[in-house]
């Protein structure tokens, strides 16, 4: 059963839940985030601290202090209230009901615009079984659906190979460098922007993943 969920009225498409997609690593679906996400996404964070780190934007402070389950409940209530004004749509992806990612549409404009960024991280034990890939395609339907966006970014280091075969699998175009666009693990790096727009998805993304042979639906 595939379902868009509900949206709020006067911010559609969040708090809402999208999927699920079938692909080899399980039921991978959008939910919102929640308050008691903390423990795990401290867990999987910390974890993951070499893995994310040459691709997320700098911040100060250490990563594990940053990234201590008592650090949760303040970024949650920004991530709600960014949420609640319509700026941010935070998600956990979850594979088989278990959180393993999360996925964020941000910046999101509204008026002659209706542009947001996309950006998302998986647990590396759980990468390269169609993750990633099935959760953007859920985040562009919903993104163009429910929330009624025409277009969506992504900015992606060169070097982040992973990253680039998701846009692409779910047709992402490239449409240029960002020289110096961000700091990132301490100096300013180069992103290639990626770009997709409602005229190039024929039906849905997913549909089209389910057509390619990517995933199913449940
Ligand atoms: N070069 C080229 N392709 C690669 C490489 C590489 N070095 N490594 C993996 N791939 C391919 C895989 O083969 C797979 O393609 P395939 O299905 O055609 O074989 C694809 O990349 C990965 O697809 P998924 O399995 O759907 O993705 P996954 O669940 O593994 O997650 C992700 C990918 C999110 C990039 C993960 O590696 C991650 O969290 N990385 C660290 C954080 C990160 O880089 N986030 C993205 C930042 S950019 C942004 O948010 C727009």
């Amino acid at each position: 059963m595939f379902s868009w969920g509900s949206g709020s009225r006067s911010h559609p498409g969040w708090p809402a839940r999208v999927g699920p997609l079938h692909v080899a690593a399980g039921d991978v679906a959008l939910r919102p985030v929640k308050m008691r996400d903390g423990a795990d996404w401290s867990d999987l964070r910390i974890r993951n601290q070499d893995f994310l780190v040459p691709w997320e934007p700098t911040s100060d402070g250490n990563w594990a202090a940053r990234h201590h389950r008592s650090s949760w409940p303040a970024l949650y209530s920004v991530l709600k209230a960014e949420a609640k004004r319509g700026a941010v749509l935070p998600f956990v992806i979850e594979v088989d009901g278990r959180y393993v990612g999360q996925l964020t549409i941000g910046n999101v404009q509204r008026g002659a615009v209706r542009n947001a960024w996309i950006g998302y991280w998986v647990d590396r034990a759980q990468t390269g079984r169609g993750i990633a890939t099935a959760a953007v395609a859920l985040g562009v339907d919903h993104a163009f659906g429910p929330v009624g966006l025409h277009r969506l970014e992504a900015t992606v280091q060169p070097a982040n190979g992973a990253s680039r075969a998701v846009l692409t699998k779910v047709g992402f175009r490239h449409e240029g460098m960002l020289e110096r666009y961000m700091d990132v693990n301490g100096r300013w790096r180069d992103h290639d922007l990626f770009a997709l727009t409602t005229e190039e998805i024929a039906g849905s993304a997913a549909e089209n993943l389910v057509r390619s042979g990517r995933a199913g639906f449940r």
